[in-house]
């Protein structure tokens, strides 16, 4: 089982893209196996609750998401919430997350729009039974320079979040093959 990154701006420019790679980044740097999915390479059409679901990039995107040991997910902030495309990969993927452990990785444009996935969280957390871990990370663009995160307060609580994901998953689901 593999921990799974995403990445759900559609933003060419995407600064939550660059959390998400950070992220990405150190958990193959502690040698944890992880899988990256950026939303920018499906065509994911908007959920309709219909004849949506059976695009075939849903299933594709469903399988990953049930068999995630856990689920680190980079969300733009867009309207003081999380963006429409994060929201829609829920929607049109609803029960593969179940009981999933979820970090969240935000990029807003501001200061005050910190609690913009709680509106997400609650409705994983409720709906799915997902565990979401307490520790967001939110960076605006003051964080970053060019591609990569430049802040070291926000690397750090990148590296607190994908080792609080990892702790979580694992103390949850222990894989008894799994070496010590
Ligand atoms: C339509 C739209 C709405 C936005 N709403 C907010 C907001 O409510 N609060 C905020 O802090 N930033 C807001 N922003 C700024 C984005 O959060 C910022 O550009 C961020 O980098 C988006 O993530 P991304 O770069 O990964 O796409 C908004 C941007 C757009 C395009």
């Amino acid at each position: 089982m593999a921990f799974l990154v995403v990445s759900s701006s559609l933003n060419p420019n995407s600064r939550s893209r660059c959390l998400a790679r950070a992220a990405f980044a150190r958990l193959e740097a502690s040698g944890i196996e992880a899988e990256y999915v950026d939303l920018q390479e499906y065509s994911l059409p908007l959920c309709d609750g219909s004849a949506a679901y059976a695009h075939p990039a849903v299933g594709t995107l469903a399988q990953r998401i049930r068999e995630a040991e856990g689920i680190v997910y980079g969300v733009p902030v867009y309207n003081f919430g999380a963006g429409a495309t994060a929201k829609n990969l829920i929607e049109l993927t609803g029960s593969s997350w179940s009981e999933k452990v979820v970090g969240f990785l935000c990029a807003a444009g501001g200061n005050r729009s910190y609690m913009a996935v709680m509106g997400l969280a609650n409705s994983l957390m409720l709906d799915f039974r997902a565990i979401i871990v307490p520790r967001f990370v939110y960076a605006n663009d003051s964080a970053f320079r060019g591609d990569e995160v430049a802040d070291e307060k926000i690397l750090r609580r990148i590296e607190e979040l994908v080792t609080t994901v990892v702790r979580f998953a694992r103390a949850l689901n222990p894989l008894p093959e799994r070496p010590r």
